[in-house]
């Protein structure tokens, strides 16, 4: 048969968005042997396979014990097709009430598989026609620019500020949009330890986020996965905990407990009025839509991560002390083995910023920074990481580049630093004489 010409496919298949991670990947795939800052995966040396059995076990026993379900009525749970909404609802909102002292409605909570399709969901349902657009928090997660791109929704920047979000520029963004006729249908945004920049919003601007939101109409598209890795004193009440049902809650489990689960969810109450005097929760529109694409969340990877909720008393803050010490020392062994090894970083045009949770950092330095900048990296250096540009969109390089310190064992990241701040010396010292490489 003639070959499809990729014109003719799907206009996302040729978005560099989407090529993005595969190039990313296929750099990894063929340097195995560089220490890589590229990846956005949580620590893996915990994992254990009997704790599969064992929170599995749990919510077996919690189905028979609390659910009151007879020996059947458990099995089919497990082995049948399911509650399109889910089966692990309850629980997920039993968390958000231990961990946030957010009250949400289990019947509002639509279990995905994973974040990234309550983001497909999400945006396929508020996308009506050609006048919707989304706008977001740049640099953004390319997995929401990627499910705007296959719903065909435009994604409006808006500044980062260098505080995490420029309401100015938020209200600029969406009453220009208002004026060209479109629609903002709401704002996606990472409060806590954001993906890639590491920056958080302080309580204030949490407020006046919620506030700005009520004034323009727009929803707000919570998605938090980082943020349990921080000071847990600390924590400044969530979106959702300031500004109620004005927020979509977009949930992840990959970080906080595991991502081979694939489990997250939306928290989505938003009444919508079907007509007849009636409004039903806009979960039951998600629901419709998830039907149509994986017709239920796996229930045994629900049960497990159900499980693993029921074995920490409901808390993901209990069930991720190690992960959180581990996560802290890993972004201090990053900063003062960057300061070690770059005494002259000031001289040099090279800093970092010091997210205070989380897992990323960004590195500004003198040159810009593309993908084939990258790849000499790998080759000459042996180390990887990821450019900012990617968290752009449009390509163009800019003199940043992602460092994630999540995967890394201390050792890795000591010799991974050794090879890190050769390369850097290289390039800006390179950049100061003119040579620009
Ligand atoms: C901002 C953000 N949202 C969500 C996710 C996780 O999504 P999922 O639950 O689909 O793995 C990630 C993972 O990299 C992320 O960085």
């Amino acid at each position: 048969m003639e070959p499809l010409r990729l014109a003719d496919l799907h206009g996302s298949l040729a978005d560099p968005v989407l090529a993005a991670m595969e190039f990313l990947n296929e750099v990894a795939n063929r340097y195995p042997e560089a220490v890589s800052f590229a990846p956005g995966r949580p620590y893996e040396e915990f994992f254990d396979v009997d704790d599969l059995h064992h929170h599995l076990r749990t919510f077996h026993r919690y189905l028979v014990e609390d659910r009151g379900m007879d020996a059947a009525g458990a099995r089919r749970t497990l082995f049948q097709y399911g509650r399109t909404k889910g089966v692990i609802h309850e629980l997920v909102a039993r968390n958000l009430a231990e961990d946030e002292g957010v009250r949400v409605d289990p019947e509002a909570v639509v279990v995905t598989v994973g974040a990234q399709e309550a983001m497909l969901l999400t945006l396929r349902a508020l996308r009506a026609d050609h006048r919707d657009v989304l706008l977001a928090v740049s640099p953004v997660y390319v997995g929401i620019t990627g499910a705007a791109r296959l719903v065909e929704m435009p994604v409006l920047p808006v500044r980062d500020g260098g505080a995490g979000l420029d309401l100015d520029d938020l209200v600029a963004v969406a009453r220009r949009a208002r004026r060209e006729g479109l629609r903002p249908r709401g704002l996606y945004v990472v409060p806590d330890f954001a993906n890639p920049s590491g920056a958080s919003l302080d309580l204030t601007a949490r407020r006046e986020l919620i506030r700005v939101a009520e004034q323009e109409d727009l929803l707000v598209l919570e998605d938090n996965p980082y943020r349990l890795f921080g000071a847990t004193e600390q924590r400044p009440p969530t979106l959702r905990a300031l500004g109620g049902n004005r927020v979509i809650t977009l949930g992840s489990y990959a970080k906080t407990g595991f991502p081979g689960a694939r489990i997250g969810y939306a928290v989505a109450d938003q009444p919508v009025d079907v007509g007849g005097g009636r409004t039903v929760p806009l979960a039951d529109q998600l629901s419709r839509l998830k039907s149509m694409v994986t017709v239920n969340t796996p229930p045994v990877a629900q049960a497990v991560i159900g499980g693993l909720l029921l074995d920490h008393g409901l808390s993901l803050v209990k069930a991720n002390a190690r992960e959180i010490e581990v996560y802290r020392r890993n972004r201090d062994a990053v900063f003062d083995g960057l300061a070690a090894r770059l005494p002259g970083a000031a001289e040099l045009g090279v800093s970092w910023n010091r997210p205070s949770g989380g897992f990323f950092i960004v590195v500004t330095v003198p040159f810009p920074v593309d993908d084939a900048l990258l790849e000499r990296s790998a080759r000459e250096h042996r180390v990887l990481w990821t450019p900012m540009h990617h968290f752009y969109g449009d390509g163009r390089p800019l003199p940043h580049l992602r460092l994630s310190v999540s995967l890394l064992t201390p050792e890795r990241i000591e010799g991974g630093l050794d090879r890190l701040a050769a390369f850097l010396t290289e390039h800006a010292e390179a950049a100061r004489a003119g040579g620009g490489r």
